[in-house]
């Protein structure tokens, strides 16, 4: 199975329909590990798949050339989605040299024994001519590992952007014109709130390096290729990329016997009713870690409820406060509420996260005892309206 992306370069990748958990990342819609081979009077495969997908990757390349064709193989990336099958492919190429970077090759070689590979290291801009298409090689550190690197073809103004510009969907589709672009840019927005979200400073100096070549596709390791929507793709980067907090609410939250629901749903009418401004309610439980990321990473404000479990936040709760915490999204101003019976904790153990975040909260905690009284509710409701209009600043 290949695609060809033009004359002489095709997509011999990976399609992984089934998989729905990506360490923690929740892949609705399943993934591909995208390698591409370009044929010229040398030939090279850029990038390789999982390891589990290691023969599919090989037929894929049968498909187009002979296995002892093929002269180079391109690491941009050590993770494993990427590197896993090399340990199979390249006993199964008899010609070919891994090329990549010296941290790439230490990282590869952490996962696996390379001491029989042939290696050939190469530098930031270092350029290696396959004929009529020349390689360059751009690091980009911490997009997403620290040796990851993207491959540009100048000639044919084709970046191999790696991580970058990815989405996880799994089409028959190969690229951006063939599915609708609000969904693929949904799927890379999810991606980028769940992968590359830390890493926003590295993301604009590789938007930086990328003003200065021509470029008219982008062929990212993950989901579609970009060769109609580069202008939406590359403007949504940058505003991911700059941290830029939206006039949004976001209210998260988990509930025993519904009284922290009772009061999340005051603070929401409260919200909703300041006009401008985008609020969005997510019972934590029935959500999942990748959609609550997503939904956080641009909100400029987000409210957080739990009951008291145990004296301390429900287990879905502390999970949000972990990943989020880790992840570092941009919000300026938030909320404690919570219900608890006879021991309390959860209200009091996210307020002291908030100052571990430095979020602001606008008021003192929304708490109650059981259930929440009619003066509480309202209460509530006009703290929606004070982070709304926070929202708005
Ligand atoms: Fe798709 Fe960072 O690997």
């Amino acid at each position: 199975m290949h695609t060809t992306l033009m004359p002489g370069i095709d997509w011999v990748g990976y399609v992984d329909w089934n998989i729905r958990d990506f360490h923690s990342y929740k892949t609705f819609h399943g993934a591909t590990y995208n390698a591409y081979l370009i044929r010229d009077t040398k030939t090279a495969l850029i990038d390789s798949v999982k390891k589990p997908f290691a023969a599919a990757l090989l037929e894929n390349i049968q498909d187009l050339t002979s296995l002892d064709r093929v002269d180079y193989v391109i690491c941009n990336h050590a993770e494993q989605d990427h590197a896993g099958a090399l340990s199979v492919i390249l006993p199964q190429l008899p010609n070919a040299v891994l090329v990549c970077n010296a941290r790439c090759h230490e990282t590869l070689s952490r996962y696996t024994d390379t001491s029989s590979w042939r290696v050939q290291i190469v530098q930031d801009g270092e350029t290696l001519s396959l004929g009529e298409n020349t390689l360059t090689f751009v690091n980009t550190p911490m997009v997403h590992w620290p040796e990851s690197m993207m491959t540009y073809v100048g000639e044919k103004k084709l970046l191999f952007s790696m991580d970058g510009f990815g989405q996880h969907i799994a089409s028959s589709e190969r690229f951006d014109d063939e599915l609708p672009l609000e969904q693929i840019l949904d799927e890379a927005k999810t991606y980028y709130a769940n992968i590359v979200y830390p890493y926003g400073r590295q993301v604009l100096q590789v938007l930086e390096k990328a003003k200065g070549l021509p470029i008219e596709m982008i062929a990212p390791s993950h989901g579609v290729i970009w060769r109609k929507n580069l202008g939406a793709i590359l403007d949504c980067y940058q505003r991911w990329a700059s941290r830029t907090a939206e006039a949004k609410v976001v209210i998260l939250y988990d509930t025993m016997w519904e009284s922290t629901e009772m009061l999340a749903d005051a603070i929401y009418a409260g919200a909703v009713s300041v006009e401008g401004v985008k609020v969005e309610k997510i019972h934590v439980r029935k959500s999942s870690l990748t959609q609550i990321a997503t939904a956080v990473m641009d909100a400029k404000c987000v409210a957080m409820g739990s009951a008291t479990l145990n004296t301390l936040p429900m287990p879905t709760m502390a999970a949000v406060m972990n990943y989020l915490q880790g992840l570092k999204p941009p919000v300026e101003h938030t909320l404690a509420f919570g219900s608890h019976g006879w021991g309390r904790g959860a209200v009091e153990e996210m307020t002291t996260w908030f100052e571990k975040v430095q979020w602001n909260p606008v008021s003192e905690p929304l708490k109650c005892r059981w259930r929440p009284d009619a003066e509480l509710l309202e209460k509530g409701e006009g703290i929606g309206k004070i982070l709304a209009q926070k929202a708005l600043e």
